[in-house]
């Protein structure tokens, strides 16, 4: 990306290679999904009624209902503290969305509502596409895809206790992505090659150099592949709006589905 596709603080850094989809009507590209892992629509809007009634029509009404959540859609901000990870301004860790569930969402549906305020070096979304990230395991640390289906990474959660689970797993015959990043146990076992840095690492390493970089501003939405992409974004800022008396910072709503 040259300095010159760095625009001003209130415009987007555009991802190298952007396609984008025109917003009349909203149109998911299955190949690009299956490429890229990922699709991008600018200024689509910021009126969450129609992404719900949107996606229900596409996804021939599988929105997926979260009983956490409590609701189809769930909106959030970055706040000054929360216990949760989407609402922390420290920096999230690679993911799929509903990892333990036996059947996580295929897609998840990103609108934003309000970009960081140090928008677009703060708050960007980062995906990690399958393809490469196996090429460059196996040619970096001689890892396969075999192995990284055997080895069984390591869990320690509040509620379930420790678990174990491999980060691709199949799903009616096709691997997909499992994987929390923030939620791995501290010690992992052995049997990965790689004498001198831990599994972890390894992993982290190669998401962080392949991983696709996007700045999503006022309306854009950014649909994902839960199943092929693992996802994260990165830190945010806040800005306290004093006049209003309130805090001003990224604000997004997520709908998963399938299709
Ligand atoms: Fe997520």
């Amino acid at each position: 990306m040259s300095a010159s596709d760095y625009p001003g603080s209130h415009s987007v850094v555009r991802w190298p290679r952007e396609k984008t989809t025109p917003n009349k009507a909203l149109q998911l590209d299955q190949c690009e999904l299956a490429e890229n892992g990922f699709q991008l629509i600018r200024q689509y809007g910021v009126d969450v009624s129609r992404l719900e009634r949107d996606l229900d029509w596409i996804s021939g009404g599988q929105l997926y209902y979260s009983s956490r959540v409590g609701a189809l859609c769930h909106q959030y901000s970055v706040l000054p503290e929360s216990a949760n990870f989407s609402e922390q301004m420290l920096g999230g860790g690679f993911h799929t969305d509903f990892m333990f569930q036996p059947n996580p969402p295929a897609y998840i549906a990103l609108l934003c509502l309000q970009p960081d305020p140090r928008h677009p070096l703060y708050g960007r979304n980062q995906v990690v596409h399958v393809r490469p990230f196996l090429e460059r395991m196996q040619q970096i640390f001689g890892v396969s895809e075999q192995e990284l289906k055997e080895y069984r990474l390591l869990y320690d959660l509040a509620e379930r206790g420790r678990f174990e689970q491999p980060i691709l797993s199949d799903l009616d015959g096709k691997p997909i992505f499992r994987f929390h990043e923030r939620l791995l146990a501290k010690g992992q076992m052995k049997g990965i090659s790689a004498p001198d840095m831990s599994v972890a690492a390894m992993l982290h390493a190669v998401m962080m150099e392949v991983m696709a970089d996007i700045c999503l501003d006022r309306g854009d939405l950014l649909i994902l592949s839960n199943h092929n992409a693992l996802h994260r974004r990165g830190e945010c800022s806040i800005e306290f709006a004093g006049v209003a008396g309130k805090w001003h910072a990224r604000e997004m709503a997520t709908i998963r589905f399938n299709l």
